[in-house]
């Protein structure tokens, strides 16, 4: 804290824009601001910012915006900001700053500067063409003075590697992102300015298969197999003097055939390094056997720039253990089930040929056992150059899901040196934190970390090992929440859900993967609803308003469709259900539930986005769709919905499917069936496991809910535990064989949010988005001494973390300037006599709210006891001691 009198707000920081930082090549014209505020005095809110937008650094050093200066805007607006200058140029870069007044009207000083850059803004500017012939692409040039500024926009149809003079430009990896071709390829802008020199030039492409080429049983590929993938390609150069040169991919171009034997994401690379050709990327090669690139038309969709996180190599984990099963056939142990590949260093005879085959799981034998990846054939294999050195190869065009490498072919004997992991993901940053006194809960944890990251593959597939991997709609929504509380999903969903409207039909459905490969047209609804879900999800987390505006009538549309399957309300069709689950529950009444929900979710966006007249129909369909639901599933007579199943009570209550008269009864059947039906075990398949914990807190069972997740008998996550996971399994059984069972799905990972919002109790405020207001309110489990959760949310740090002796509770929070927080401290069962402190001073005693701790501004007491305390933003050390 700063001497008395220096209090006040500190510069603005971690600025964004579009959720990204600094990003390079954006295509939305008016992009959005957003920054985190600081200040030394509790209970602070940013009451006006000005934001200064120039096109030169310089500018904006003398506190100047030639492209916008907001002026001073009474606004509390801090990550939604929209920008509103002179238009945006194409290529451009743009530099940023901003400054905030306080509650009390004093200013900030200025944020750092930060940039963003417009990529290409209309079609007509992309002057490439798509070319292709071979694996392998060049092109020679001169650059006549020296380069100031450089940028290459790159995609492929396929995946692509860009080369510049002998180097390769940037660290992504598997780029571009997977979309659906017909409808949208996505650009990535490089700065290769530093790759580039006057004088003679050379831009190499070397080109993979990626899912464009991809053979499968899941549906017809983009390309027929055995097509080359295609690439585009536009360098803009500016040279001293102001002169500028294009390069483009066109028939000028020359394609090769490289040391890439062949490539495909399920089934691996084959790479001979006899093959190499140095210098095929560098000026001066003789590319005078390489014939003339083709020119085609292109997958037809339209070019958008790739605003996401990139697949990149994202970490490098050693092996734990090397074994010798068999004579010549060496098993590595990585210690951890992920994506991505091996890294192989190896020295010997030109020509040997080293293969690395990966599994996730291995026989008694320590053989791998290869039999749950079905088709993926999941072998790379390197052949030596054999020059004496030692060679070190890494595949360019695959990934695989693995723990284990079995390595043959080597020349001599590998040591543990010979393999290394390498974790290949969408490289989204890691924003939360949860921990908690019971070990159990903190290696959950790790294995929903895992799970979700190896399945972040710029779309969010299901498994990242068998040939499937697809964005399975179900298993998306059912892990959002938890991942948005563990990562920066933000721009990640951004073009999932446009990945989403881009399958959308005329008719208004949708598919159950996205890119629809594999599944129905429609999907099933349980699957669909990640189009509302997400949406929402993006609205509650990070205060977005333009994803429910952009997508208002995409959502309107597949609710419409939905309706046109329903028109006695019900909506029927299903074809998975509560996949996965103990105990089956009929898929109709998942439809039908997730019908409600996505209506209610439309009438919600509607009433945000001021379309009131929908917003009041769609919440009069939503009622009857209520009480349709009753009336189609509750059987008075045996006083249960449908079956009677977990996930049909708990769907019928979470969803507030159930007439208020009936609530308590329904709950005990609920907690009957777990407690005494099943002896504390979750029944329920993905679908309903994402809200059985949740209800039970919110419905005063929370010591039941903790009972569940921290099981460790079959079916519980702990059960995985207890056989070896490292990451989160597809089926609750314990299976190897060849059937359905991945053991690296996300989708149980639901239990994840649970996590925060429970045991550690970090929440958005009633009706508010964006953590605007916050609800802090752990559940203090019984057997657990301590918890702590933090969550980096677009206002700033949330945290959360409590401990417990007997007769004290301490809670330490913080709550991020320009937010408010209510926090609800529980006290013990019995005790009367509560005292809370913050620091030394009191805040509660005998029964009242004593005013006067700095940042508070409020304290009630509940019925159960509780103590609720409103705040403002800072930084609190409460404790509650009772007797
Ligand atoms: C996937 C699931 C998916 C399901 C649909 C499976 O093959 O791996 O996670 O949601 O199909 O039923």
């Amino acid at each position: 804290m700063l001497a008395l009198g220096a209090d006040g707000p500190l510069p603005p920081k971690n600025l964004r824009c579009e959720y990204l930082s600094n990003p390079l090549g954006i295509d939305v014209r008016q992009p959005r601001l957003a920054w985190v505020l600081e200040h030394t005095a509790r209970g602070q809110k940013q009451t006006a910012y000005q934001i200064l937008v120039a096109t030169r650094p310089e500018t904006l050093t003398q506190d100047k915006g030639d492209q916008w200066d907001s002026g001073r805007v009474a606004s509390d607006n801090s990550t939604q900001v929209p920008y509103n200058g002179k238009p945006l140029q194409s290529s451009t870069t743009y530099y940023w700053k901003v400054h905030t007044w306080d509650k009390d009207g004093n200013a900030s000083p200025y944020s750092r500067a930060a940039q963003f850059e417009m990529g290409l803004l209309s079609a007509e500017e992309w002057k490439a063409q798509w070319i292709a012939g071979g694996n392998l692409l060049r092109k020679e040039f001169p650059v006549a003075a020296k380069v100031v500024r450089a940028r290459a926009y790159v995609t492929a149809l396929g995946y692509y590697e860009l080369r510049l003079n002998g180097q390769k430009v940037g660290s992504n990896v598997l780029d571009p992102a997977w979309t659906t071709y017909e409808k949208r390829s996505l650009y990535t802008t490089y700065d290769v300015t530093a790759y580039l020199q006057s004088g003679p030039n050379a831009v190499g492409m070397m080109l993979g298969n990626g899912w464009a080429n991809q053979t499968w049983d899941w549906g017809d590929p983009v390309k027929p197999a055995g097509q080359s993938p295609e690439l585009l390609v536009q360098l803009e150069i500016d040279m001293e003097g102001g002169r500028h040169v294009q390069i483009v991919s066109d028939k000028s171009w020359k394609a090769g055939k490289g040391p890439i034997a062949s490539d495909s994401i399920y089934n691996g690379e084959t790479y001979d390094a006899r093959l190499e050709m140095p210098g095929w990327d560098a000026p001066g090669f003789n590319d005078s056997s390489w014939k003339a690139a083709e020119v085609l038309k292109g997958p037809g969709g339209v070019l958008s720039a790739e605003m996401m996180p990139p697949i990149r190599v994202v970490d490098t984990i050693p092996p734990v253990l090397v074994s010798n099963p068999q004579p010549g056939v060496y098993v590595y142990d990585l210690g951890q089930n992920f994506a991505g590949w091996a890294q192989l260093r190896v020295k010997g005879p030109r020509g040997t040929a080293v293969k690395m085959h990966f599994a996730e799981l291995l026989y008694d034998s320590g053989m791998l056992n290869r039999e749950n990846i079905r088709g993926a054939k999941a072998t790379d294999t390197y052949t030596l150059r054999g020059d004496g050195e030692l060679e070190v190869f890494e595949p360019h065009f695959t990934y695989h899901g693995f723990r284990y490498v079995e390595l043959t072919g080597f020349p001599g004997t590998p040591g543990l040196d010979t393999l290394r992991g390498r974790v290949v993901h969408s490289a989204v940053e890691s924003v939360g934190n949860f921990a908690a006194s019971k070990p159990l809960l903190n290696q959950i944890q790790r294995l929903i970390r895992w799970g979700y990251l190896s399945n972040l593959h710029s779309v969010p597939t299901d498994c990242p090992q068998r040939d499937e991997r697809m964005g399975w709609m179900g298993d998306a929504q059912a892990t959002a929440e938890t991942a948005m509380l563990n990562f920066d999903m933000a721009a990640f969903f951004t073009n999932f859900i446009r990945d989403i409207r881009d399958v959308q039909g005329p008719d208004g459905s949708v598919t159950d993967t996205v890119p629809h490969k594999g599944g129905s047209r429609p999907a099933d609804p349980a699957w669909g609803t990640a189009y509302p879900l997400l949406c929402w999800y993006m609205y509650e987390q990070y205060g977005d308003v333009r994803i429910l505006d952009e997508h208002y009538d995409g959502l309107k549309k597949y609710v419409e469709f939905l309706r046109s399957k329903a028109p006695d309300n019900v909506l029927r069709y299903s074809y998975y259900g509560d996949w996965v689950a103990v105990e089956h529950t009929p898929g109709e009444l998942v439809s039908d539930a997730y019908y409600y929900k996505d209506v209610q979710i439309l009438a919600k966006a509607a009433a945000i986005l001021g379309k009131s007249a929908d917003a009041q129909a769609y919440s009069q369909l939503a009622a009857q769709i209520k009480d349709a639901f009753h009336r189609e599933f509750y059987d008075a007579k045996r006083g249960v919905y449908a079956n009677g199943t977990q996930t049909a009570h708990t769907l019928a209550l979470f969803f507030g499917l159930v007439p208020d008269d009936q609530l308590g009864q329904v709950l005990g059947r609920l907690t009957n069936d777990i407690v005494y039906g099943h002896d504390t075990h979750i029944t329920t398949g993905f679908i309903g496991v994402k809200y059985l914990l949740p209800l039970l807190t919110r419905t005063g069972s929370s010591d039941l809910a903790y009972e569940l997740a921290t099981q460790t008998t079959y079916p519980s996550w702990g059960y995985m535990i207890a056989n070896g996971a490292t990451t989160l399994w597809e089926l609750w059984q314990n299976k190897t064989g060849p059937s359905m069972n991945s053991h690296n799905h996300h989708m149980f990972g639901s239990v994840g949010a649970w996590f925060y919002q429970a045991l550690a109790g970090i929440n958005l405020g009633a009706d508010s988005a964006g953590y605007g207001k916050i609800r802090i309110e752990p559940q203090i489990a019984r057997d657990l001494t301590w918890a702590s959760g933090t969550v980096e949310t677009v206002r700033g740090t949330v945290s959360s973390a409590w401990s417990h002796s007997p007769g004290v509770l301490s809670l330490d929070v913080t709550i991020p300037v320009n937010s408010q927080a209510r926090i609800v401290i529980p006290k013990e069962e019995e005790a009367t006599e509560l005292v809370v402190r913050e620091g030394e001073q009191i805040v509660w005693e005998k029964g009242k709210y004593v005013p006067g701790v700095p940042g508070v501004t409020g304290a009630s007491q509940e019925r159960n006891g509780n103590i609720v305390l409103e705040v403002g933003s800072g930084r609190y050390s409460f404790k509650l001691t009772m007797r």
